[in-house]
Parts: C-alpha cells; structure tokens; sequence
C-alpha cells in the first residue's frame, strides 16, 4: 500500500482503519474493539514501567484456575483490559486466562457480536526481575449456530482458524505492538513522548530458517525422544539457545530473527504447559502470516478443536523449515 505519511508517522489507529477497507464487510466496529485493546495496553505498560516504585510487584497470595501463584500485575492487567473491553459496546464475551469462567458483557445495546480471549500478563514469572513481558490477545465471532440457552463456552470453544484478529504487546526495552487480521503482520513502537503505537514494520515475514532454538531444557529428561533426539542433532549444528520465559519476548524474537520455540510435553505439563486459545491460537495466527509454522507436534494449531477454555497443547513455532525439521525428529523417534 502506498503510504502518505504525514511526517511519517502512521498510528495503529490509522492502520487499523486502513485495514478495514481490505475488508469491505467490516465495520467500524472492529477498529473500536482494537482500540480498546491498545488503550488497555498503554494503561498496563506504564504500570509495567513503574513497577518497582508503585507496590505493584510481588503475588496477591491467591492461585488462579491454572492452578498458578497470580502476580500483583497479572491482577491488574486483567482488570485494566476488562475495563477498557467492558464498555466497547460490541464485546459479548471476555475469556481471560485469570478467570476461570467466560465473562458475558451485557450493556444497553443488548450483547456484543464479537470474543475477546488473552492472556492479561504473560511471562509473569519475570516481572519482579524486570525481565520482558507482555499481553496476548485473539479475537473470534460469535457463533451463529449457538442457541441463546447454550453456554458460552459453545461461542468460546472455535478453532484458531476462525480467529478474526490476533496480536501481543511486549513491554521490553521499547513496547512493541504486532497484529494481524489476516492481511499480514504489523509492527508498532509505543512512543512515549505522544502517547500513541508507531507503524515501524509492515507485512513482517519470520526467516524461513533460523539456527537458534528457544526451548527450556531443565525438562529435558521428560521430553519425547525425538525432540531429545533434534536438540542433540541442533548442537551438532552450530544452532544458538536463546530462552526468555516469557512466550511473548521468545515469539517476538523468533518472528524476527527465524529459529523454533518449543514447549514440548513435560512430566510437569504432560499436554504441555502453554494455553491453546490465547496463547498458542494467536501466536500460530502471526506466525503463519508471517509465512512461519506452529503444531503440536502432530497437528496444525490452528486446527486444534478445543475442548476447554483454558486446554493446553504441546507448542512448536517458529520458521516453516525448522518446524519440519523437528517434525523429521519426532517421527523417527
Ligand atoms: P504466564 O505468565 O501467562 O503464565 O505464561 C508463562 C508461560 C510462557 O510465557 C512461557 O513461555 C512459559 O510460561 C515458561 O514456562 P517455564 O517457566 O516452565 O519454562
Ligand atoms: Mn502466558
Ligand atoms: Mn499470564
């Protein structure tokens, strides 16, 4: 798309708008509901930012429904998003990794058309050690097939192929923003000084190779044997290890430099650790506009019929040759 930057400065915003005019069944409605997530965003990064000195670090001392000690700042995140998403007018449901329940979002106009499910604060193990964080977030249709007596969860249960939007924030050395509706990832910078998301990046595309590989290999001895069997083959080959723990800061990584994160089954998580619907839907959504891969190591993420809201999978992602490279080792093993 040939731009006309004023002072080459495009907002997310703008770009979103631009976006919906790729779509021309799209309304106005959808670049209000990303803008609340971004506004959300914006009100968690300068939580993030000033962590230390706000008493915003530490646990509450309660355990979510994953069964995790829940971070000061997972609870705020949270909050802060279900506030700026509550109001949009057009949300009917909310799924968030810190609730254990869908929140339905009645207001005057009845019950909005779309869902919004993420994950508030990912990465949280290091907040306290000022270590990159960040905000995940998928964005699905209602189901037309769903009776008004049927649960949410029949609207909340879809596969990542019917994902309308995904993107994450990641609160790093700069806050960086990336999202796709299908037409491509696309990058923004925070800047501070404005208060508004920067086009830094258009239509990304992740390397398709990339010898660095993102795994935590404490769990090794747990791991299947044929992703024992790729990382002993990935030393061989002069491979680099990176590991951040935080998915947000290991996908962003890893969608620009190529290479593959792998968060295999472990004896601790024996489906795996990380969450289907708003961890590894949205991510595989980028990643594959991206011209990237993400499975289970079986199957496509994306095609993945979820059972559970808060079901999680085996994840490997990254660059379309690295991720088959592993699949060769798992189907050996
Ligand atoms: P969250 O903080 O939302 O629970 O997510 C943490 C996840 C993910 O960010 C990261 O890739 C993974 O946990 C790290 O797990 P390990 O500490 O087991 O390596
Ligand atoms: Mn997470
Ligand atoms: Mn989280």
């Amino acid at each position: 798309m040939e731009r006309h930057p004023v002072h080459g400065l495009v907002t997310v915003a703008q770009h979103i708008i631009e976006q919906q005019r790729n779509h021309p069944t799209a309304t106005g409605q959808f670049s209000w509901l990303l803008s609340g997530i971004t506004l959300a965003t914006k009100i968690i990064e300068s939580y993030v930012r000033r962590a230390g000195i706000t008493n915003v670090l530490g646990e509450t001392g309660e355990s979510n429904v994953q069964g995790e000690l829940v971070q000061k700042l997972d609870m705020i995140a949270n909050e802060t998003i279900v506030r700026c998403l509550g109001y949009r007018g057009n949300i009917g449901i909310l799924v968030s990794e810190e609730e254990d329940e869908p929140r339905i979002v009645k207001n005057s106009s009845g019950s909005g058309n779309y869902i919004v499910l993420f994950d508030p604060l990912d990465g949280s193990s290091n907040i306290d050690v000022n270590v990159s964080i960040g905000t995940i977030f998928s964005i699905l249709h209602k189901r037309e097939d769903v009776w008004p007596s049927d649960g949410p969860e029949k609207h909340v249960l879809q596969p990542g192929i019917r994902q309308l939007a995904a993107g994450y924030v990641v609160y790093g050395s700069s806050t960086v923003l990336a999202y796709t509706t299908g037409d491509g990832v696309h990058m923004f910078t925070l800047n501070p000084d404005i208060g508004a998301f920067v086009l830094h990046q258009e239509s990304v595309r992740m390397p398709d190779v990339g010898k660095t590989y993102s795994i935590n290999e404490a769990y090794r001895a747990s791991f299947p044997k044929g992703i024992q069997d790729y990382l002993e083959w990935a030393k061989t080959d002069n491979y680099s290890q990176r590991y951040i723990g935080s998915l947000v800061a290991d996908f962003h990584r890893t969608l620009l430099r190529g290479g593959v994160f792998l968060y295999p089954p472990t004896k601790k998580s024996p489906e795996g650790k990380l969450r289907l619907l708003y961890e590894a839907n949205p991510m595989a959504f980028l990643a594959e506009q991206a011209g990237g891969a993400a499975t289970d190591g079986q199957h496509r993420i994306m095609e993945k019929n979820p059972q559970h809201m808060h079901e999680r999978t085996p994840l490997i992602i990254g660059s379309k040759s690295e991720v088959e490279r592993v699949h060769e080792f798992l189907e050996k093993g």
